[in-house]
């Protein structure tokens, strides 16, 4: 019908996903929508869980509880049809050091059972794609970094999967080659295709993905479009205020205030933390002119998504 807005067709979807290891939870309860066309962020410390998801959507790894279905397809009874529309990336994979660019690609090729015919055709096509076209003759150990990085994004784009599973294939990339691994996704996000890329710094896929998860500890924390990972705090705004004369007095008003959480001189600046998200710059206002303080500027100091993330998730893995 027209004027309608379609529902989103849905990619991956977790219900109550779980994996120990031993006495180790990895996964307590995960529950993850992803729809088609996505440009999934997947966010989280150092042992959040993150590559255990990524591992089990990859049927790799069977869960300990819990379900997961990859377009359409379970995990654990469809595993075969899984395997076949996506391409997952671990985040460590060995290169082979002494094969050439194309001999690689084409031993994956063959594995996935491409004719031969088909094959020199397929391997170019995902060269090109990946901006590696020039490097086909080269040996792997030859390639940059960043490079062999791209190489291993062609490896899994060689059956033209529906959906990649990237564990945090920018680490350890210096910032060129991240931009560059960057433009490619989002050229494969225009081709059609949803992308699952995980990462434990938030800001890295800020301006790349359409949507995030952030996990702590096996759990759902937040997911959504990044600009409301901002509002999902609970904790208050903090606010920069200058006032003129006598500051002592003026710190001794906003702390005796119990709407006010903290406040702590900086470069000049009276940096006050809020008690609740509730509350705005207006308490602070309001207190300081009450009290007779001389308030000359007061603006809300913008958090960085960086410190929004580390509040959100209180860095409780290691
Ligand atoms: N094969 C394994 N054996 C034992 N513990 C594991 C194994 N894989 C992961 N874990 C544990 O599960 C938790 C989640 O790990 P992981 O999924 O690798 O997190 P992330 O990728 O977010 O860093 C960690 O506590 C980790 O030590
Ligand atoms: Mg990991």
């Amino acid at each position: 019908m027209s004027g309608e807005i379609p529902e989103p067709v849905v990619a991956v979807q977790t219900v109550g996903l779980s994996r120990t290891f031993g006495s180790t939870a990895a996964l307590l309860g995960l529950d993850l929508t992803v729809n088609q066309g996505d440009l999934f962020g997947f966010i989280g410390s150092n042992g959040a869980g993150k590559t255990t998801t990524l591992r089990i959507l990859a049927t790799f790894l069977s869960p300990s509880g819990g379900t997961a279905k990859v377009l359409g397809h379970d995990v654990v009874t469809d595993a075969d049809a899984v395997r076949n529309v996506i391409g997952y990336m671990p985040d460590f994979f060995g290169v082979y050091k002494d094969m050439e660019v194309t001999e690689y690609l084409d031993f994956f090729g063959a594995c996935y059972r491409i004719p031969g015919a088909q094959r020199e055709k397929t391997v170019n096509d995902v060269l090109e794609l990946v901006g590696l076209r020039e490097k086909r003759g080269f040996l792997i150990g030859a390639l940059s970094r960043g490079m062999q990085q791209r190489l291993g994004l062609a490896r899994v784009l060689i059956h033209d999967p529906r959906l990649l599973l990237l564990d945090e294939p920018a680490s350890g990339l210096d910032p060129r080659a991240r931009i560059e691994m960057m433009a490619i996704l989002q050229e494969l996000q225009k081709m059609g295709k949803t992308i699952i890329i995980s990462s434990h710094i938030l800001s890295e896929l800020q301006t790349l993905c359409n949507r995030v998860a952030i996990i702590e500890k096996g759990k759902l924390i937040y997911s959504g479009p990044v600009q409301g990972v901002r509002d999902h705090t609970t904790a208050g705004r903090t606010i920069r205020a200058k006032v003129a004369g006598d500051v002592e007095s003026a710190l001794l008003l906003l702390r005796t205030d119990t709407r006010i959480a903290a406040v702590v001189q900086e470069n000049g600046f009276l940096k006050i933390t809020l008690a609740s998200p509730e509350l705005d710059g207006s308490v602070v206002a309001e207190t300081l002119v009450r009290g007779g303080a001389r308030l000359l500027s007061l603006a809300e100091d913008e958090l960085g998504l960086e410190e929004v993330f580390m509040r959100l998730t209180r860095g409780e893995t290691q």
